[in-house]
């Protein structure tokens, strides 16, 4: 089954911003966030993961090590931990202060900015429940009923058909790598809209085929103008890209 998206929907920007303008500023971060929108980008993806506390963070990796001054797994630390932690001065030390952002503060900053949000959910593993409902409850508050409504993706089928029953109203995209034999099953058992693929794996058959089938087709990450216009060519939707300054101005809408 394709999902039915609600009358008015407005589907998502030719270019989206991953883990906001993450080649200009450090990833998932409120700065990151700001500069798409001053960029002119229209949506952004970010990935949220649960605090050891069960609080819902915007946060990409398992460890602190690589974007904080903090180090250890992410799902065992609380939340009150990342207050100390400086998520910024490792891409710039321009960005020092930075703090990873809850997803609360995220989505009060993009809804007030009036930016579009694909959540990425990335459970822990064992806990795909738990980051789903918590992370949707919490994006349910939150996000105005008369916004795009949020565009919920996942690796995980089993987050996935949580969103499916819990937050029924918002459309889910299934991230894949490569196309595998099994991804139309996986992609009916979640209702899902959306199939994100990653670029450097796909061609302009499977491009085809998941358009045949009736989904969309968003690609990850893609920074090279040259291939985002091919790709557009072969009928992709939207883009997810660390530059969305470098491709805005080929987009056409
Ligand atoms: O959501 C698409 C893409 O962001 C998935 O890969 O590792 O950047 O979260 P990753
Ligand atoms: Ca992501």
């Amino acid at each position: 089954t394709v999902t039915t998206l609600p009358p008015g929907f407005s589907a998502p920007a030719r270019v989206i911003a991953h883990r906001g303008a993450s080649g200009s500023a450090p990833e998932n971060t409120l700065s990151a966030f700001r500069l798409a929108h001053e960029l002119g980008a229209r949506w952004v993806e970010f990935d949220v993961r649960l605090t050891t506390d069960g609080r819902p963070v915007v946060f990409h990796d398992d460890h602190l090590d690589r974007t904080t001054d903090g180090g250890g797994p992410l799902a065992e630390t609380p939340l009150s931990a990342l207050g100390d932690l400086d998520a910024g001065q490792w891409f710039d030390p321009a960005f020092a202060g930075e703090l990873v952002p809850t997803l609360e503060e995220v989505l009060d900053l993009l809804s007030d900015m009036g930016m579009g949000a694909n959540i990425e959910l990335k459970p822990h593993p064992g806990h795909e429940r738990e980051t789903a409902e918590i992370s949707l409850s919490v994006a349910r508050e939150l996000w105005p009923p008369e916004a795009p409504p949020l565009l919920i993706s996942s690796f995980s089928d089993s987050a996935l058909a949580v969103a499916r029953d819990v937050a029924p109203q918002w459309p889910r995209g299934l991230v894949v790598g490569a196309l595998a034999d099994d991804w139309r099953d996986r992609a009916a058992q979640v209702a899902a809209w959306s199939i994100h693929c990653d670029a450097e794996l796909l061609n302009a058959r499977g491009v085809a085929e998941v358009l045949d089938a009736g989904y969309r087709v968003m690609v990850y990450t893609v920074n090279d103008p040259g291939r985002a216009v091919n790709l557009w060519d072969w009928g992709v939707d939207s883009i997810i890209t660390d530059r969305p300054e470098a491709l805005l101005s080929l987009a056409g809408s």
